[in-house]
């Protein structure tokens, strides 16, 4: 009988705040053919919206790239704000995109300007900045339970034209229309779907109606009972799901701070 290499996994979830995020253990660094893990982690995903992994010393871009077919099958599509870093994996590199440049520092997820934005996006750091240059993540899941019911019905009808008018340092014309309002499809969770990057006005409303809703949601995701902060160290993976989620930076750092990136492609957004 020929021995092969079996990865017995042992995941664990431990919540890390009371909405969103959870650190997962258990799990080895390696890709292959592990479907349950896979299944457990993909769910997990959903359920908590980012997770994070520790694996105690810096991951390599062959390493990160075969870990990444855990969750899916890696896209090479989505470039908005990296640059190429080899071995399947893009680099977000302060020194070439600094973040105030291109909101990397706002709220949003990512390419919702796309009509198939991508579904989940995992980063790991290659070079860090001695303190400082943290990520934050959003629950769009508790963003539209806190809302009121009447802010729900709004909201539940509406769709949101999507564009890079936002982000014109993009040189880009890209849009999409998606609801307001989208539902997982794993969890069956209703989740607000406006960030402040890409949402340009609301579909059949006047300007100053539009952009005083819009401000107002923006404010709303703002809210630090959504969040979870992640200071990165070498050798920490977050995976996040794009819709039940948003993320930013925070520019607080100076110094070289270089991540590498690998992105999954996505349906259109459902409500
Ligand atoms: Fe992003």
């Amino acid at each position: 009988m020929a021995l092969t290499s079996m990865v017995k996994d042992d995941v664990r979830f431990e919540r890390v705040t009371g909405t969103i995020g959870a650190v997962v253990s258990g799990v080895a660094l390696t890709g292959g053919d592990r479907p349950e893990t896979a299944e457990r982690l993909r769910r997990g995903l959903h359920e908590h919206g980012v997770l994070f992994f520790e694996f105690g010393q810096a991951v390599s871009a062959p390493d990160f790239a075969a870990f990444a077919t855990l969750f899916g099958e890696p896209e090479q599509a989505y470039k908005f704000g990296a640059a190429d870093g080899g071995g399947g994996a893009q680099f977000i590199d302060s020194d070439v995109t600094p973040m105030k440049d291109v909101r990397i520092n706002h709220w949003h997820a990512d390419g919702t300007a796309l009509e198939r934005p991508p579904r989940a996006a995992m980063l790991t750091p290659a070079e860090l900045p001695e303190v400082g240059g943290d990520t934050m993540w959003a629950s769009m899941y508790a963003a539209y339970e806190a809302l009121s019911s009447h802010d729900q019905r709004l909201l539940d009808g509406l769709e949101v034209l999507h564009s890079t008018v936002r982000v014109p340092f993009l040189n880009q014309a890209q849009t999409a229309v998606h609801p307001a309002v989208i539902r997982d499809p794993v969890t069956g969770r209703k989740m607000l779907y406006v960030n402040a990057n890409w949402s340009e006005r609301v579909v059949g409303m006047g300007d100053h109606e539009s952009e005083a809703l819009l401000q107002r949601l923006f404010a709303h995701i703002n809210t630090p009972e959504f969040h979870v902060r992640l200071r990165w160290r070498l050798g920490v993976v977050a995976v996040w799901e794009e819709r039940v989620t948003q993320h930013r930076g925070v520019a607080d750092f100076t110094g070289p701070r270089k991540l590498r990136r690998i992105t999954f492609a996505g349906d259109r957004p459902a409500a």
